[in-house]
């Protein structure tokens, strides 16, 4: 390797170039990049190697490297640094050597590094000669003074240049180092991966062509899970066009007698987030040529949400293959005035407006099944009711299954709700009115609902009403001293007469040899004073609530407190020496009930104190029935309080 100061290389640029040159076009990294791919593709390189600067912080660079072709020395200056050289025109082919379609025609590419950089750096060597050349473009240098305004070629420095050599042959290809650049965030991998993949339809395999960036493939990226229907895939036998031919997923269709084109439409399950990716894109030559759009269609569309799902391919090569050049630089937009690409438009908006139509019928096919599903969970409930009444239910449930606003939770919920309250017999007229109503709004069965929902605490509120009377009816009972074996079969039944928050207690039969053995232990069974006392578990999961009622007229003394201290304690030890039991110790509630506690002593109220620390409580039965009563209508004032306009629910105000 030797320095050249002595060889030239000129740069002249034909005057019309100047307006396409537009250092502007490229500003994306991503798209000055896939220009500087294309070229390896051009040059039949089987790998293009790109690095991307993970740290900008000192004198980030941006290296392509290709094993294509390469340059010799004459080249470099007649392909090159010939501006607007044309190589199809020039080889009268559109094809490389190895048969590729040519992606190349404008000969301004390489300019597209300027986009991101302000200096790019040429390193390469000629498969055919083995001669290397090195040599720099400077964006400052050129544009600097008016040379290439007028058509005076600006001299440049070579860098470096090495004579043909067959033994060097074998490097051939190219390195493009772009520095000075002009972003100052590094670029994310994943991005750029996406963006440069998105640009190409290139197969990595069939077509001997692999990008990798910082050492990373880059490869089609579908995202095929999350799609939902894709065309021409999903078309049943009668939707499916009969001029269209399936090949390897695509549709090839005849849009003239000479333009073929290939195409791929997907519908994803969520609308597209992703910027840039919904509508239909175009590629020619494997190339990017229009980015997505909606074939100019203004309004008229078959479903107005449609297009937020819908991102596709189209493959016309013909655009590329045109006397004129339709494909704008930096490739995002074709020119839809030209003849041939009219009816590549009308073809276009055909097509989306069809796939939309197949769209929209599909999505209601698919939300009616998915709606008939969710009502299957209500299935076993719905066939208690008789048939006609089911059917009404059915309806109804449809209507709130439909709205899109509700999720899954919410749904059953409301389903749950309305169920509940037809078992109740309190919903029938509404619910018929629900299902009865066409085309309901939102808002029309949002107020259903409310009004279902008023109800629904109506129905609570009459519940809670007829438990505080029977509270009160129980009060008068132990009051005359009626304390007997029925009215402890009563509240086994009934536990939420002894509070709210028992109401889901059941009698808990499993334990009572565990009763027993604590019933010896406390020596309560021999004794007199606790002869005809009543005694009662509950259990909800994994509590337990033992109820010790003391026979009527019996004052509590410091005797009786020990024994049902010692009674409570024994029934815990046994649940903690014995596995197998799902109940916890630490859940045992204990109650002791009677008419009277002896208020004479306060050691007595001081140890009933304490004991209370310890889940036993000690309570006449007048304290236990007020404090019942008054925590349902706690309950009750709550209740009401919510829905304070309807005064149906303020009747039941307490005072
Ligand atoms: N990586 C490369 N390997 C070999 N030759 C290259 C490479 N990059 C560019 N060239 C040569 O330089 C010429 C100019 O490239 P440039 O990208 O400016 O124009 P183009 O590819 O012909 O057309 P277009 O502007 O449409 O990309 C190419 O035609 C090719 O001959
Ligand atoms: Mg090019």
């Amino acid at each position: 390797m030797k320095m050249s100061d002595n060889r030239k290389l000129k740069l002249s640029f034909h005057g019309k170039i100047i307006d396409h040159l537009g250092i502007q076009m490229y500003q994306s990294p991503i798209a000055s990049i896939a220009e500087l791919i294309s070229n390896a593709w051009d040059a039949d390189a089987t790998e293009v190697n790109i690095q991307l600067p993970t740290d900008m912080s000192i004198d980030p660079k941006i290296i392509i490297q290709d094993n294509g072709i390469g340059m010799t020395f004459d080249e470099c200056q007649n392909k090159y640094l010939n501006v607007g050289y044309n190589k199809r025109e020039a080889s009268g082919k559109s094809s490389t050597d190895n048969g590729r379609p040519l992606m190349g025609r404008k000969g301004i590419g390489k300019f597209a590094g300027f986009g991101i950089a302000k200096n790019i750096k040429i390193e390469t060597v000629s498969k055919e000669t083995g001669e290397r050349t090195v040599f720099n473009l400077d964006l400052e240098t050129i544009r600097k003074g008016d040379t290439y305004v007028n058509t005076d070629p600006l001299e440049m420095d070579v860098e470096e240049y090495n004579e043909p050599d067959p033994n060097r042959v074998n490097e051939h290809g190219m390195i493009i180092t772009l520095s000075n650049l002009t972003f100052d965030r590094a670029p994310s991998i994943e991005v750029f991966k996406r963006g440069i993949s998105r640009r190409f339809t290139f197969n990595s395999r069939k077509d001997d062509f692999i990008i990798k960036i910082n050492g990373i493939e880059v490869e089609q990226d579908y995202d095929s899970a999350n799609i939902e229907f894709s065309f021409p895939r999903d078309y049943t036998l009668e939707e499916k066009p009969e001029n269209i031919r399936i090949e390897e997923g695509f549709a090839v269709e005849n849009i003239s007698d000479s333009h073929q084109i290939r195409w791929e439409i997907n519908f994803y399950k969520d609308t597209i987030q992703e910027q840039g990716v919904q509508g239909i894109a175009v590629y020619a030559h494997k190339k990017l040529a229009q980015s997505p759009f909606m074939f100019n269609l203004t309004g008229g569309l078959p479903s107005q949400t449609g297009p937020e799902y819908m991102s596709g391919i189209v493959i016309a090569n013909f655009v590329d293959e045109l006397p004129e050049d339709v494909i704008s630089p930096e490739r995002q937009r074709l020119n839809w005035s030209h003849r041939d690409l009219k009816l590549l438009e009308q073809w276009g908006q055909e097509k989306i407006k069809e796939l939309l139509k197949l769209w929209k019928k599909r999505r209601q096919e698919e939300r009616e099944k998915l709606i008939e599903e969710k009502i299957e969970g209500f299935g076993s409930r719905l066939g208690r009711f008789p048939p006609h009444e089911r059917e009404v239910i059915k309806k109804a449930l449809k209507k709130l299954a439909e709205l899109p606003k509700l999720d899954e939770t919410q749904f059953i919920d409301m389903g749950e709700a309305i169920l509940t309250s037809w078992e109740g017999g309190r919903l029938k007229a509404l619910i018929e009115k629900m299902a009865g109503v066409r085309d309901m709004t939102e808002k029309q069965l949002l107020n259903i609902l409310l009004e279902a929902n008023v109800l629904t605490a109506l129905h609570t509120a009459e519940a809670v009403k007829t438990k505080l009377d029977a509270i009160h009816g129980l009060r008068e009972r132990i009051e005359k001293r009626e304390l007997e074996n029925a009215v402890r079969d009563y509240i086994a039944k009934n536990p939420w007469l002894i509070s709210p928050k028992w109401e889901t207690f059941i009698v808990e039969r499993s334990l009572n040899h565990i009763m027993r053995q604590a019933l010896q232990i406390s020596e309560i069974e021999n004794l007199d004073d606790w002869r005809g006392r009543v005694d009662l578990i509950l259990s909800s999961g994994e509590s337990l609530l033992v109820l010790e009622f003391m026979r009527p007229g019996l004052k509590i003394d410091r005797d009786h407190l020990s024994r049902f201290e010692d009674y409570i304690n024994s029934i815990r030890a046994s649940l903690e020496s014995q596995t197998g039991l799902h109940f916890k110790s630490e859940q045992v509630y204990g109650y002791l009930i009677a008419d009277r506690i002896d208020d004479t002593n306060p050691a007595l109220r001081k140890r009933i104190e304490q004991d209370e620390k310890e889940k036993m409580y000690t309570l006449e039965w007048g304290t236990l029935l007020s404090q019942a009563e008054s925590q349902w209508k706690e309950f009750l004032d709550v209740l009401i309080d919510r829905s304070p306009e309807d005064e149906r629910l303020q009747t039941f105000k307490t005072k």
